[in-house]
């Protein structure tokens, strides 16, 4: 295995190694308790867009990286009808007992969300949330996400999306920037980009399907 050292370790450079190895430190999150990002609150850009002054109608949503169901529950309680999906099935299992437990309809599945075409997700979608999955998905599969997207938007569809900045992790391929958002999702326009509120580099993106 060729390796790069970083403060994170050992990194594979051979693209399906690297996809083994971001998916069992990502396991391991789950198999070690609630993971640091598992806040049980939605965030208030996502709550401003489906229930503030100008809120959008209430359609079809995909939450991509779902983990434990915080924002599909807050988006089927308002309304929306939500497919989730995340590569982690510990994961999906909590995000389905949250469900089960605010007695909502929500349709949890296991897989990775750049290879849709390889799961049970069609759409039309009027709405993708995305709360820090895509920013640490490895660079070669993210063409893949935006074409999975792409092909299951309605038109007009926002994809709002929360992202690290490059070089918050020292792993080589987390983070996102406007700039690469808008070169990858051909058919999109970038309407916002407002800075988080952390104490390192952080965006809320929202995208805007033409038509
Ligand atoms: C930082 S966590 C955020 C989870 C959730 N969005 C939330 O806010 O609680 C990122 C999530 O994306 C999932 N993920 C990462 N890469 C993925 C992929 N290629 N396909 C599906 N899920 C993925 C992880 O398992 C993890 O649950």
């Amino acid at each position: 295995m060729t390796t790069r050292e970083t403060h994170h370790g050992d990194i594979p450079q051979d693209e399906s190694e690297l996809e083994e190895f971001v998916r069992d430190k990502l396991e391991q999150y789950y198999r070690d308790g609630k993971p640091p990002w598992d806040t049980d609150v939605a965030p208030p850009e996502l709550t401003a867009l489906v229930a503030g002054d100008a809120a959008l109608l209430p359609g079809r949503a995909l939450d991509l990286g779902c983990g434990t169901g915080t924002n599909s529950v807050y988006l089927a309680r308002n309304g929306w009808e939500v497919t989730g999906v995340d590569l982690i099935d510990r994961a999906i299992d909590q995000a389905r007992r949250k469900a089960d437990a605010a007695d909502l309809s929500i349709r949890f599945q296991p897989g990775d969300v750049t290879r849709l075409d390889s799961l049970d997700v069609s759409g039309p979608f009027d709405l993708f949330f995305d709360l820090s999955c895509y920013c640490g998905i490895p660079t070669h599969r993210r063409d893949a996400y935006a074409e999975g997207l792409t092909h299951r938007a309605a038109a007009g569809a926002r994809l709002l999306m929360f992202g690290y900045g490059p070089g918050v992790f020292d792993d080589g391929y987390t983070g996102v920037t406007a700039a690469e958002l808008t070169s990858r999702f051909g058919g999109w326009e970038l309407v916002d980009v407002t800075p988080g509120t952390n104490p390192f580099p952080t965006n809320w993106f929202t995208l805007r399907r033409d038509g």
